[in-house]
């Protein structure tokens, strides 16, 4: 393979552009022409594909958001989208494609796949869903920015006396809020792995305040609801002073941290590789600190799952 392609799709994640890097700079290293299609699938049907060279990805391992900027596409999921998209790789000659995203990019991956066309997927997401990796590029940097955050709304907790109901991304997954509960110490976790906790949170609430508690932090994923609901219901059945927090998108940027730019660049450099050895509709992941390859088609649409005992323990801690 001389020539291979690259784009990041779906929801931008902070270490993305140390991935890019990675994949541009061993490709070059093996001597292999590297082309960047931006704005995601979409760029790929439009065509919006040039050449990377060393240069092109200097001064970008620190930084937040992609390069090759991002897009959802509907159009990609349609077989006419995809048709459209290899007749672009094959104008350009492009002979392999990384794809760096989440389950949704794979999707796209695994469908050029089946068409015949070589691709390797990256995952690439702050929420820390796909399965067949413990880790994807983007989850310790959003969970490093959820703790200075909760850090900060402890400091007012505590002054005022407050609960605090706080909502972070994670789409249909609890990784982030378990991970961050554990982190910070909240009083109480909600995650969609295990939604029935309601009472549970008011139970401990109640106990807590009973003890002298003053502020609580309660950390809710997205996945469960909606954090003003949570809010309002929890001030309803414990009659304490309630506020909510929403963190939203602040979760998906900055800097990368240490070990997001490292597990990029271990990842984006084993997806050349696989192309280089003629592998085709794998997803390079980490499990046990070891790189790992998973077809692709076992990994779409299958959950991953959270760490019971680190959830178990969660409780056990915040007696
Ligand atoms: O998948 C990353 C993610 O940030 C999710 O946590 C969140 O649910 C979703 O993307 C938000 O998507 P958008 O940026 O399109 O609003």
């Amino acid at each position: 393979m001389k020539k291979i392609g690259v784009l990041t799709s779906g929801g931008d994640a902070p270490g993305m552009n140390a991935a890019i890097r990675a994949v541009v700079r061993k490709a070059i290293f093996h001597s292999m022409d590297v082309y960047g299609i931006k704005y995601g699938f979409q760029g790929l049907i439009d065509g919006h594909i040039e050449k990377l060279e060393i240069g092109s990805v200097g001064d970008i391992i620190q930084r937040g958001g992609t390069k090759l900027y991002s897009a959802r596409c509907e159009a990609f999921k349609t077989d006419e989208g995809q048709e459209k998209a290899l007749k672009q790789l094959e104008k350009f000659g492009i002979e392999g494609l990384v794809v760096i995203g989440g389950d949704g990019s794979f999707r796209g991956a695994q469908k050029l796949t089946e068409k015949g066309y070589p691709c390797i997927g990256v995952p690439g997401t702050i929420d820390n869903d796909i399965a067949g990796t413990d880790f994807t590029i983007g989850f310790d940097t959003a969970l490093n920015t959820i703790i200075e955050a909760i850090d900060k709304i402890r400091d007012t907790a505590t002054s005022h006396e407050r609960t605090y109901v706080i909502e972070v991304m994670g789409r249909n997954a609890g990784d982030l809020a378990l991970w961050a509960g554990l982190a910070d110490g909240a009083e109480s976790i909600l995650i969609p792995e295990a939604p029935d906790e309601f009472d549970m949170v008011i139970d401990r609430l109640k106990r807590g305040h009973a003890r002298g508690k003053k502020h609580s932090i309660i950390i809710l994923a997205e996945g469960v609801g909606s954090g003003i609901d949570y809010g309002n219901r929890i001030q309803e059945a414990t009659n304490l002073e309630t506020r909510v927090t929403v963190l939203g998108h602040i979760q998906r940027g900055g800097s990368p941290t240490a070990s997001d730019r490292v597990l990029a660049s271990r990842l984006g450099s084993k997806a050349v590789d696989l192309l280089r050895i003629g592998h085709s509709g794998k997803m390079v992941g980490i499990q046990k600190n070891q790189l790992v390859e998973h077809d692709i088609m076992e990994i779409v649409g299958q959950k991953h799952d959270i760490n019971q005992d680190m959830y178990k323990l969660a409780n056990e801690l915040s007696i």
